[in-house]
């Protein structure tokens, strides 16, 4: 849970809620490749979300389906209560490479994401995005180019971007998988401690990866999902306090609990 402020009450209501979703994706030959088959699942507010499950079970498809980039055959989802029939800036999604534009500066990419907001000037937008650049410690690169930055401080950038429009939602898809191991580290600090910051975005967070150590560390919960056609194997809830360390006896317990879903 995130702090004591937050009520239980608003714990308990569902930003996002998939409700028996159904998704085949049609193959070149027209034959159908089933996903999901009426999987329900939900999203509640102020919750960090962890998803593990087999390769190519279907947790990107699953995360598109999240963002509204990808409709359901049948079944509904529900973005605070409403149906979601299209991306929203309320969402955003961050990929395991930053996908940034190379010929845009790191203050034009994350730019980029306020190109909706038709109510602010450029000037206003200039001031928000160096708020964030700021906040993911890239204050001082507004002006350089992605091919002058390392990996870590991409992902950053793509962070940054993610976060700019001031999202309810933020779903990451194995994040952390292309950096180092100490980037890794202090990233998913700036992560934890951002989202545990209630006033600032995202109110919740789901994380999809192959890392089970770091859904452990993260997650409120987890849900572990099998093979095609997924279903949930089950849900863990993580209680232990945050920041988490690793070195724990119960870390270890969840960590094994994990593994014996999957496996
Ligand atoms: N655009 C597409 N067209 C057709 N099939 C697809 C498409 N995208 C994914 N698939 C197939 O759908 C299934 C689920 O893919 P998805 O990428 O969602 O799995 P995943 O759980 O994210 O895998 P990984 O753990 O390797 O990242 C896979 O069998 C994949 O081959
Ligand atoms: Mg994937």
């Amino acid at each position: 849970m995130k702090t004591a402020a937050n009520s239980a009450e608003k714990m308990r209501e569902h930003l996002l809620e998939l409700r028996e979703v159904s998704f085949s994706y049609v193959m070149r030959g027209g034959e159908k490749l089933q996903v999901f088959d009426k999987l329900s699942l939900s999203v509640s507010y102020a919750e960090f979300l962890g998803i593990a499950g087999p390769s190519g079970c279907g947790k990107s498809t699953l995360l598109r389906i999240m963002a509204g980039l990808l409709k359901p055959e049948s079944g509904e989802v529900l973005f605070r209560g409403k149906p979601l029939k299209e991306p929203t800036p309320r969402i955003s999604m961050m990929f395991q490479s930053p996908a940034l534009f190379p010929w845009y500066t790191v203050l034009e990419n994350v730019m980029l994401a306020l190109i909706h907001e038709k109510e602010l000037s450029r000037e206003e937008k200039e001031e928000r995005v160096k708020v964030f650049l700021d906040m993911v410690g890239l204050m001082g690169f507004e002006t350089a180019y992605p091919a002058e930055l390392s990996g870590g401080m991409r992902q950053r950038v793509a962070l940054a971007r993610a976060l700019v429009a001031q999202p309810d939602l933020l779903l990451m898809d194995e994040p952390f998988s292309n950096l180092d191991p100490l980037t890794a580290i202090s990233l998913r600090r700036e992560i934890e401690t951002l989202w545990r910051n209630q006033s600032l975005p995202p109110s919740s967070v789901v994380m999809v990866s192959h890392d089970i150590e770091e859904l452990v560390e993260l997650s409120d919960r987890i849900i572990v999902l099998t093979k095609r056609p997924v279903k949930i194997a089950g849900i863990i809830e993580i209680e232990m306090e945050r920041p988490r360390s690793r070195r724990s006896k119960e870390f270890y317990e969840y960590v094994d609990e994990v593994y014996t879903l999957l496996s």
